[in-house]
C-alpha cells in the first residue's frame, strides 16, 4: 500500500493499493481524534451490486452503519437525491460527530460530499474512489451537486478525513470509463512532469494495463492533484491550472450533451487544442502530431463533430465561471510541466478554434 499526504490546512492521507478496501475499518479507526458515532454509506446502484455489501460488512464490525443507494449516473447529483440522503441522515439519527462514507465514482463523492459537507453544518466524510477518473475528483475537496441550469452550481470546498483507493475495483470499470479517468491522468502529467507524460506515452491500451501500473499512476496523479490543491485549497490562483483542456472540454462535453460524450473524451480533444494554443501563443515547442497519433491510439476522438459549430462552443466558453468580460481564460503551457493562465478575446479563440479543427485534428 502507498501512502500519500494531502497538506491542506487539515491534512489528510490517500491510501492506494490492491484490495485494501478490507482495511477500510482499520485505517479509518487509525484517523488522529476521529471516532464516528454512526456512518452513513452512501453508493450508486452499480456499485452497489458489486462492492458495497463487502464495504458494509467491514465498516458494521466497528460502527452502527447505514447504506442509501441513489441511481447510477450524473443525473444523481441533484437536489432531489441530495434531499433525500438529509433526510436519511436526520432519520437515522446522524450527530455531528457522525461521518459519510462515499463509495463510488466523481457522482458518488460529489454529492456525498456535499451531503457531508452541509449536513450540521458539516461532519467529515471518508472517499472510497471507484472509478479511475475519481483519482481527480476523491482528492480536493471540491463537492457539489448540478442545478438544472448548469453543473457543479451549487456547491463547497469541504476536505475529506481520508481517501481510500483500492485498484483492485477498477477491474470492473468499463473501458469508456477507465479511458475518461485517464484523460486525467494525462492532464496531471502535461501540467506538472515531462518525465511522467512520456512514461504515460509508453502506455498504448488503457485495458492492458496493469494493476501495479494503474496504482503507480494514479500515485503521481494524486501527487500532482495534492500539491496544486495544498497550496491552493479555494482555487484563488494555481488551483485553475487542473483546468487543462476544460476550457473546450467543458464546452464540448455541454454541446454533445451530458452522457453524448465522456468528460475525458472531451478533455483530451480540449486538451489537443490547448498543445495547438500553446503553440501558437505560448511558445511551447513541442511534437504535436506525437500527441495526436497516441490520444488517437487510446481511443479518444481527436476531432469534434462538424454539425457543432464553432460560435456554440465559444457562447459556451463564455458561459464559463472562469470567463471574465468577454475573455476566455485558457490554462496553456510554456513548456511541458509549465502552465500558465493566458486570456484570449472571443474573436481570436474563435479564430484559433475554426483553425485548430481545420489543420490541427489530421497532422
Ligand atoms: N470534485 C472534483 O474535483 C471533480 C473533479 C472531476 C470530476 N468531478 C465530477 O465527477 C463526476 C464524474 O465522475 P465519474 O466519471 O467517476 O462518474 P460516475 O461516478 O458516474 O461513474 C461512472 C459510471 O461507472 C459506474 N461505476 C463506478 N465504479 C464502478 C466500478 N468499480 N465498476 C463498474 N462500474 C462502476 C457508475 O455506476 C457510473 O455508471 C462528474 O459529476 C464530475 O463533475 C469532480
Ligand atoms: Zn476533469
Amino acid at each position: 500500500m502507498k501512502i500519500l499526504d494531502v497538506k491542506t490546512k487539515e491534512p489528510y492521507q490517500v491510501y492506494i493499493g490492491e484490495g485494501i478496501r478490507k482495511k477500510t475499518s482499520k485505517l479509518m479507526s487509525e484517523i488522529t481524534g476521529f471516532s464516528p458515532t454512526r456512518i452513513l454509506l452512501i453508493t450508486d446502484e452499480k456499485v452497489d451490486r458489486l462492492y458495497s455489501e463487502q464495504i458494509y460488512q467491514v465498516l458494521a464490525e466497528k460502527w452502527p452503519v447505514k447504506k442509501a443507494v441513489v441511481p447510477s449516473g450524473e443525473q444523481s447529483k441533484s437536489l432531489e437525491c441530495y434531499h433525500q440522503l438529509q433526510t436519511d441522515a436526520i432519520q437515522f439519527h446522524m450527530d455531528r460527530s457522525s461521518c459519510v462514507v462515499a463509495l463510488g465514482g466523481g457522482v458518488v463523492g460529489d454529492l456525498a460530499g456535499f451531503v457531508a459537507a452541509t449536513f450540521m453544518r458539516g461532519i467529515p466524510y471518508v472517499q472510497i474512489p471507484t472509478t479511475l477518473l475519481a483519482h481527480d475528483s476523491a482528492v480536493g475537496g471540491k463537492v457539489a451537486i448540478n442545478h438544472p441550469l448548469g453543473k457543479n452550481l451549487i456547491g463547497s470546498f469541504h476536505q475529506p478525513k481520508a481517501v481510500i483507493y483500492d485498484t483492485e475495483l477498477l477491474s470492473t470499470l468499463p473501458e469508456a470509463e477507465m479511458r475518461s479517468g485517464f484523460a486525467e491522468v494525462i492532464k496531471h502529467a502535461f501540467i506538472s512532469d515531462e518525465q511522467f507524460l512520456l512514461q504515460l506515452m509508453e502506455t498504448y491500451s488503457i485495458a492492458g494495463l496493469t494493476s501495479s501500473q494503474l496504482s503507480e499512476m494514479i500515485y503521481k496523479g494524486i501527487e500532482v492533484k495534492s500539491s496544486v490543491v495544498a497550496n491552493d485549497e479555494k482555487e484563488k490562483g494555481i488551483r485553475a491550472f487542473l483546468n487543462f483542456g476544460h476550457t473546450l472540454g467543458h464546452a464540448v462535453e455541454a454541446e454533445y450533451g451530458y452522457g453524448e460524450i465522456s468528460h475525458g473524451d472531451g478533455v483530451a480533444m480540449g486538451m489537443l487544442f490547448a498543445l495547438y494554443l500553446s503553440e501558437k501563443k505560448a511558445g511551447l515547442d513541442c511534437d504535436y502530431s506525437s500527441y495526436l497519433k497516441w490520444l488517437k491510439k487510446l481511443g479518444y476522438p481527436t476531432s469534434i463533430n462538424k454539425e457543432i459549430k464553432t460560435d456554440s462552443l465559444i457562447n459556451r466558453m463564455m458561459n464559463d465561471k472562469k470567463t471574465v468580460g468577454g475573455i476566455i481564460q485558457f490554462v496553456l503551457l510554456t513548456e511541458i510541466g509549465h502552465p500558465q493562465l493566458f486570456s484570449i478575446e472571443k474573436e481570436e479563440a474563435a479564430e484559433l478554434l475554426d483553425q485548430w479543427r481545420l489543420e490541427g485534428t489530421s497532422r
